[in-house]
């Protein structure tokens, strides 16, 4: 067979490896790679931008600096700490495999990606990128930036998306992961994705390390790589947020259990767009009495499938009397009534969504 009939060049992990050396961003989990923290970590990078994640990594490790610690604490303490990153169910999932490791593992993550892969919230990929950075299994953790270079360096022309895409990265990657390096091998493949083999039309074909290697930059095609499935039109949500206070109390609620933002804390919230008056009629509904209603600015969320484009209105009351205080302070079930908290525990208690940050007082 001719060299450049071949989908897999020999030798990536030479020069990647070099390149590495000299270029490794540092990043914080990369100074104690235990399995915990390097768990963490990938758990929060997930969704989440590197430059995003680190201050939320060290305020993390510094409450819960180990399995136990994570295990121990409450809900609240753990989507507090979150607020801010999104997909709080990782949060939460988090905090359920730690009880699961001390119930049943003695407290130590599993060293095996097969059975890191039974822990809630670890899918293959999180599996693979700690089994190979703790603890030096060789399994290429195949993440959308190894998609990426993978289409590119075996000009790869299927969709990325499907699980055969997946399953031909994997073999590709492990067929040139060195046995002494695996974490690193996994971690240089990130790091050029990130800053090298950018998506789009953004590729530095002429800084990278496997540009010898690359079938997609010899032929002039990188930027058309991965082959991306068509996008489906997010849907639309028009709703009405209601910051219903006094001088120091404000109204709030616990969403549910399940489902998105589920057991965070927001305001009151409407479907739909609210006139003034409509929005004092609701105010009336949870037993307060208006005083003044204004305007606020309009705000817009993107979720990964919907959109929600807010309108707001603050309702300021003379004071909040026994009816609109439903639930006990700090232990509102989630789904169940309003109740009112001091506006200064918005900061330390309570975690709202991001969604809703246009609409805090200040
Ligand atoms: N993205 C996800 N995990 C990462 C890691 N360990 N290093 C760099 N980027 C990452
Ligand atoms: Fe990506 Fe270009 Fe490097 Fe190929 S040569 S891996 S397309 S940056």
């Amino acid at each position: 067979m001719k060299e450049e009939e071949k989908n897999t060049l020999p030798g990536i992990s030479g020069p990647l490896l070099a390149w590495y050396s000299g270029n490794r961003r540092s990043l914080p989990w990369r100074d104690d790679p235990s399995a915990y923290h390097v768990w963490i970590s990938e758990i929060m990078l997930q969704q989440t931008r590197v430059e995003a994640v680190k201050g939320y990594y060290a305020r993390f490790l510094e409450r819960f600096p180990d399995i136990r610690a994570l295990a121990e604490a409450d809900e609240d303490t753990c989507l507090k700490l979150w607020e801010g990153l999104g997909y709080y169910s990782r949060a939460r999932n988090l905090q359920k495999a730690a009880r699961l490791l001390m119930a049943d593992y003695g407290g130590e993550m599993p060293r095996h990606s097969g059975e890191l892969r039974k822990l809630p919230g670890i899918g293959p990929y999180t599996a693979a990128a700690i089994a190979s950075i703790a603890f030096g299994e060789r399994i290429p953790a195949i993440d959308g930036n190894l998609l990426r270079v993978f289409s590119r360096l075996a000009l790869y022309e299927e969709e990325i998306r499907k699980p055969a895409a997946a399953a031909a990265a994997e073999a590709f990657f492990l067929e040139q992961m060195p046995a002494d390096r695996p974490g690193d091998f996994n971690q240089a493949l990130m790091d050029l994705g990130a800053g090298i083999c950018r998506p789009g039309s953004d590729p530095a074909c002429g800084e990278c390390p496997l540009r010898q290697h690359c079938r997609a930059a010899e032929e002039g095609r990188a930027s058309g790589l991965p082959l991306m499935p068509a996008k489906k039109a997010r849907g639309i949500e028009k709703h009405t947020v209601l910051v219903i206070r006094d001088d120091d109390r404000i109204l709030l609620r616990r969403r549910p259990g399940r489902g998105l933002l589920a057991g965070l804390y927001e305001f009151p919230v409407e479907s739909g767009w609210l006139s003034e008056e409509e929005a004092v009629q609701k105010a009336r509904e949870y037993g307060c009495d208006p005083l003044r209603i204004r305007l606020l600015p309009a705000a817009k969320h993107i979720f990964t499938h919907k959109e929600w484009h807010m309108h707001g209105y603050e309702i300021r009351i003379g004071s909040f009397s026994g009816d609109a205080e439903g639930g006990a302070e700090g232990v509102a079930a989630p789904g169940g009534q309003c109740f009112t908290a001091p506006i200064r525990d918005l900061q330390e208690k309570y975690a709202l969504p991001s969604a809703y940050s246009a609409y805090l007082p200040e």
